[in-house]
């Protein structure tokens, strides 16, 4: 399916953007904190040029106890100047901290913007390419990993760095014969770090594709919950849920497994190097050719080495993970819209034709499926158009073309008279209201998400469209009335209720096109037609499109297209229909039967 074709964000894309392009993501943070920066890496280098000094008071220590030549106050001196140093050490250290860290939390910041305000540009096709629980790893995991390693990832190379060219220095400097051999068994660490974090990098792969598939699972559980229910399938979801957690869980500890290797091995790896030291060195100071006191000091350097040592493989990975992640980050930032979104001068004349026209409109989901819509040549001006047909004969698929949420060929559909991929998208859907089957209603006031589209209407404009959409009365007996809480915290309204108040809400942003997709399905029979009288009274020379399967609706409006497998099977008004249209006269005879029905049930 053209599902799975479209998806290069999951496991099978592993192609590399080269680093040159990468780097535009970070740049900009980084060109602006560039003092904040420069600030840190200075006191980060300070701390360790003052920690190497401390093996060179030590040196100093114990020579002049070897020889005796040093005095009380002496070592007192020396004692002094290493609390001094480490005083130093923490105000330095706290600051490149904050200074360091605090910009790899800036840098996320940004990112996590880009990200934000990128998906919000995005096109249907883009949804159906990423799924939420992909679009939640990236802005969790991708951008922690990147965080991790331009903060942390940063100041343990630079650092690592420093040290070892320092503290080899000045080992060399003691010794260099003995240097050599102490950091002999080195590059064995360089190697076994080198192919563990390519392990590890491949582990992190499966766990962060794990962590999207558990994270897209509970979203979609929940956002489905009362289906769930309804099947009694919360025992059969809790057991898939719990399978993938065990995945998740069984890489996490086989990354862990990993990273728990790497530490050890470096202290293993810098205890054959002490065995060097003290076996040769020992016998260079029998052989008097150094001095305790560098003894001593070239232990404490070999010491120092050891963090950089691990650091090397811990870095690799940080950067390796870094890497993945901003690769993805990238591949989403810079994902297009398929859809052609010109700057171009409106002429004003536009807006006095609002309305909508279709010649031989062809369109598909995707280039490896059947045609959706055939060959549509329709007209949509003022005046309240009706739309029907079985289900899925394509009545969502041409209300969602008509807001412009997919691509489409050139001059096939036309928009106050000019072709839609010449206009702006913004321009034609501010000229659109648009009302689904399913209203989304926001944790707010019954108020606020009926103004969703007008932040600026009064309370008498937002009564008036209650009062259009016939939804006034039911308000008016919630217990706060218009200030009543509602959506996924507050008061839950029926589906008709929902449906009536998405449509007040259309009604107030006042477009010269509305669109209903199904989207009165729910409202009860005796309230259909107070909502159209509404509906009419309001959109009086506007251009409505209802689609609907309900006959009563489908009578009142002006003309009615009936939609057969994406074509149009037949045209005309409810009486023209009834006597030409033989799927028409069957519903009109099925829905007929079930109104005078359920008519005595009724008070
Ligand atoms: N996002 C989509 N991707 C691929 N195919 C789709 C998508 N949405 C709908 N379709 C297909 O297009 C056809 C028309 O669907 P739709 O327009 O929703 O019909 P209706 O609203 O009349 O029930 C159906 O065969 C449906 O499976
Ligand atoms: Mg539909």
């Amino acid at each position: 399916m053209s599902k799975k074709n479209a998806k290069p964000a999951g496991k099978a894309e592993s192609k590399r953007v080269p680093f040159s392009q990468l780097r535009k993501l970070l740049l900009p943070a980084y060109r602006r904190h560039r003092g904040r920066l420069a600030a840190g890496f200075t006191a980060l280098v300070l701390v360790d040029l003052l920690q190497l000094t401390i093996p060179r008071i030590i040196k100093h220590g114990v020579d002049g106890l070897e020889s005796l030549t040093i005095t009380a106050p002496g070592l007192l001196r020396l004692g002094g100047m290493i609390l001094l140093i480490a005083c130093a050490v923490v105000v330095l250290r706290f600051t490149w901290r904050y200074l360091i860290i605090g910009f790899s939390r800036l840098l996320e910041r940004a990112i996590r913007n880009r990200i934000f305000s990128h998906i919000l540009k995005m096109d249907a096709p883009f949804f159906e390419k990423y799924t939420t629980g992909d679009l939640m790893a990236h802005s969790s995991n991708d951008l922690a990993a990147v965080q991790m390693a331009c903060g942390m990832g940063m100041v343990a190379a630079v650092d690592s760095l420093v040290m070892s060219v320092a503290a080899i220095g000045f080992m060399v400097a003691i010794h260099p014969t003995l240097t050599l051999l102490a950091l002999l068994p080195l590059p064995i660490l360089a190697v076994t770090t080198r192919i563990l974090s390519g392990k590890l990098h491949r582990r992190f792969a499966t766990v962060q594709e794990q962590f999207s598939s558990m994270t897209e699972f509970s979203r979609s559980t929940l956002i489905s919950i009362g289906l769930i229910k309804a099947y009694t399938m919360e025992d059969f979801q809790t057991d898939r849920f719990g399978k993938l957690g065990q995945d998740y869980l069984k890489s996490n500890l086989q990354v862990a497994s990993i990273q728990g290797l790497i530490s050890p091995l470096a202290t293993l790896i810098g205890s054959l190097g002490m065995l060097m030291v003290l076996f040769f060195g020992g016998r260079l100071v029998i052989e008097k050719t150094i001095t305790l006191g560098d003894f001593v000091a070239f232990i404490t350097y070999l010491y120092m080495l050891i963090w950089p040592m691990m650091a090397i493989g811990w870095v690799a990975n940080l950067v390796q993970r870094g890497l993945t992640s901003l690769g993805r980050i990238h591949d989403l930032v810079n994902s297009q819209t398929t859809l052609p979104d010109p700057v171009l001068p409106i002429e004003p004349e536009m807006l006095d034709r609002p309305g909508f026209e279709l010649e031989d409109l062809t369109f598909s989901y995707s280039s490896s499926t059947a045609p959706v819509l055939k060959n549509l040549t329709l007209s949509f001006g003022p005046g309240i158009h009706g739309v029907t047909g079985r289900t899925g004969s394509g009545k969502s698929t041409l209300c969602k073309l008509l807001a412009r949420l997919y691509p489409l060929e050139d001059e096939t559909l036309f928009f106050g008279g000019t072709d839609v991929n010449k206009l702006p998208l913004d321009f034609i859907r501010s000229h659109i209201g648009y009302v689904g089957q399913e209203p989304v209603l926001f944790s707010d006031t019954i108020a606020a998400n009926i103004a969703l589209g007008r932040a600026d209407a009064s309370r008498e404009e937002i009564i008036q469209a209650a009062v259009s959409a016939a939804i006034h009365e039911d308000i008016l007996e919630l217990k706060d009335g218009y200030d009543t809480m509602t959506g996924e915290r507050g008061v839950k309204l029926s589906g008709g209720q929902r449906q009536r108040l998405a449509l007040a809400r259309a009604l107030l942003c006042d477009r010269p096109v509305l669109i209903i997709d199904d989207g009165l399905s729910a409202v009860d029979v005796a309230t259909e037609h107070e909502v159209f009288a509404g509906l009419k009274r309001h959109f009086a020379g506007k251009t409505v499109l209802i689609v609907s399967n309900r006959i009563k609706l489908l009578s009142m409006t002006d003309n009615i297209i009936i939609l057969a497998d994406g074509s149009v099977e037949s045209e005309g008004n409810h009486e023209q229909l009834l006597i030409a249209n033989s799927l028409y006269q069957s519903m009109f005879e099925k829905q007929m039967t079930q109104d005078s029905e359920k008519e005595p049930a009724l008070p």
